[in-house]
């Protein structure tokens, strides 16, 4: 098994802000999701070999409300609103994992805000290529 660090800041984003003023981001900072459904930051992983990740998405949300993210990779659903509950604080960070198929190559690992609040505050996206799958041993 194999982890890769992709930093939401340097994703692609649409309607976001790079912003940096609430602490424990890693890297250079994190992504702001505009308030808006459809908002979103897309990664692109490149995979040595087609097959099972687990993805895993580490983010604050100092709202009271969940904040929910459709995962998208290469252009179809993986996850179709993905919890992103709150954390407490804008400062308070978590991770919230889901389980993926990559394709051999590159894959665009895209996370959609799914309502008018938009999405978390997005830090990073890690990828654990050679997942176990269900029944066989890791
Ligand atoms: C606050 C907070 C931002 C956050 C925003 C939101 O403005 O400082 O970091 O993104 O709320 O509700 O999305």
């Amino acid at each position: 098994q194999a982890v890769t660090q992709h930093q939401a800041e340097n994703a692609s984003i649409s309607r976001g802000l790079v912003e940096s003023n609430h602490a424990g981001y890693t890297g250079g900072g994190f992504v702001n999701y505009d308030n808006a459904a459809g908002s979103y930051v897309e990664f692109t992983v490149t995979a040595a070999t087609a097959g099972p990740a687990t993805l895993t998405l580490r983010y604050a949300n100092g709202s009271t409300a969940d904040r929910p993210l459709a995962i998208t990779v290469n252009g179809t659903a993986a996850a179709g609103a993905l919890p992103f509950t709150a954390t407490g604080a804008w400062s308070t960070w978590a991770t919230r994992t889901t389980p993926v198929t990559l394709a051999a190559g590159a894959n665009r690992i895209r996370a959609t805000a799914t309502t008018a609040a938009g999405g978390p505050n997005l830090d990073r996206l890690d990828v654990e290529t050679g997942t176990a799958q269900a029944g066989r041993p890791a």
